[in-house]
């Protein structure tokens, strides 16, 4: 095979949106990955929520957050027509609720948050939650409801997005890269595969998610600061017809976080637990106990349905939470990872960041907080 313009290691939602956008561009793309959409995305909820995931120290990731946000809508039309499947955008806002006095408080806190930052939530009383979902307990002690936080089911976006990349002309190499390739100017060239066949390229864009630091013949200075962050997650299955909610809905019920996302398939998704566990993906029962706790305090209707599928993954985090993006201290060494809880949501943001990178070798301005220098 004749020398790539870019080879992507790493096919989840992040590298397979980055491989879709550049091979719709002209460019020639080999996305890498034994599994594609099988990691992090495969378990993830699906959220897209950068208010309900906002923090006061990350005001930036809440920035970017907001404008890949506003690029959803035209990214599932452009996704939906390139694959020839639907991609659901669900836009009925998300609810953040608190079970008891604690949990109040805390929701109070970050009432004030998203009031400082500016962001669209507004306080509802317990009766007008259940005014938007019925099935809530009549225990909440109220909520904020984020209208512009929404979802959509990311197992249908990474299948969409492996037939997009293909129809635009991508390539899939369900392999494992094994180690960068370098050439006789000490750029990177490439990467060998587990197989030991190179690929050769004008760039190589690590989008592995957790494993982006593992990569062989990464030179220590430019290994991206990237950790695996072990998410346990469930899915339970409810009759479509008879959804026990629409919103998503967040909330800390006596201390525990959680939270619940309806899908029109019937699918709910519980979620996630947050731990540092190296590589580990096993599921802890008490994982489990603590999530449905939680869940069944804030819905107890949800006590009734099966569980269809339990979980592990591991999100890819950095010292700051935000992604790193654009060039590495390497030339032609590229990074679009460390993407934390926010993969899906950033997917849209990333591609156009990283689209820019690879035809004409910078980040653009709106993308410039993320680059891998802020770590030196
Ligand atoms: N985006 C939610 C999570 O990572 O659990």
């Amino acid at each position: 095979m004749s020398r790539l313009d870019a080879v992507i290691v790493g096919g989840g939602i992040i590298g397979l949106t980055v491989g879709w956008k550049a091979a719709a561009a002209g460019l020639r793309v080999v996305v890498c990955d034994p599994a594609p959409g099988r990691g992090a995305s495969w378990a993830a909820a699906g959220m897209l929520a950068p208010v309900t995931e906002a923090t006061a120290e990350e005001s930036e990731l809440t920035r970017v957050g907001l404008a890949s946000l506003t690029r959803w809508p035209r990214f599932a039309a452009d996704l939906a027509a390139d694959a020839g499947v639907d991609v659901e955008l669900r836009q009925d806002g998300t609810l953040q609720v608190a079970f008891d006095g604690d949990d109040r408080r805390a929701l109070d806190e970050l009432l004030a948050v998203h009031r400082r930052l500016g962001l669209d939530s507004q306080w509802r009383a317990s009766r007008q939650c259940r005014e938007l979902e019925p099935l809530l307990s009549p225990r909440i002690r109220g909520g904020l409801f984020a209208p512009g936080d929404w979802q959509i089911d990311p197992r249908v976006v990474v299948t969409a997005l492996i037939r997009a990349f293909a129809n635009r002309g991508g390539r899939l190499c369900r392999s494992s890269a094994r180690r960068l390739h370098f050439d006789a100017r000490n750029s990177v060239g490439g990467v060998e595969l587990a197989g030991g066949q190179v690929l050769a390229a004008g760039a190589v864009v690590i989008a592995a998610g957790a494993h982006s630091a593992v990569l062989g013949g990464l030179p220590p200075e430019a290994t991206p600061p990237v950790r695996p962050i072990k998410g346990e997650i469930l899915r339970l299955r409810a009759d479509p017809e008879d959804l026990p909610f629409t919103r998503t809905i967040r909330g800390t019920a006596r201390g525990r976080s959680v939270y619940l996302v309806a899908r029109s398939s019937g699918e709910v998704v519980v979620g996630a637990t947050m731990q540092e566990a190296g590589f580990d993906t096993t599921v802890r029962s008490g994982a489990v106990h603590d999530l449905l706790h939680a869940a069944i305090d804030l819905v107890p209707a949800i006590e009734e349905l099966p569980i269809e599928e339990t979980l592990a993954a591991l999100r890819p985090g950095t010292p700051d939470n935000a992604p790193v993006l654009g060039p590495s201290s390497t030339p032609g060494l590229l990074f679009a990872t460390g993407h934390h809880r926010n993969g899906v949501l950033l997917a849209p943001f990333t591609a156009d960041a990283m689209l820019e990178v690879l035809t004409t070798g910078a980040l653009p301005a709106e993308a410039a907080s993320l680059g891998a220098g802020r770590f030196r």
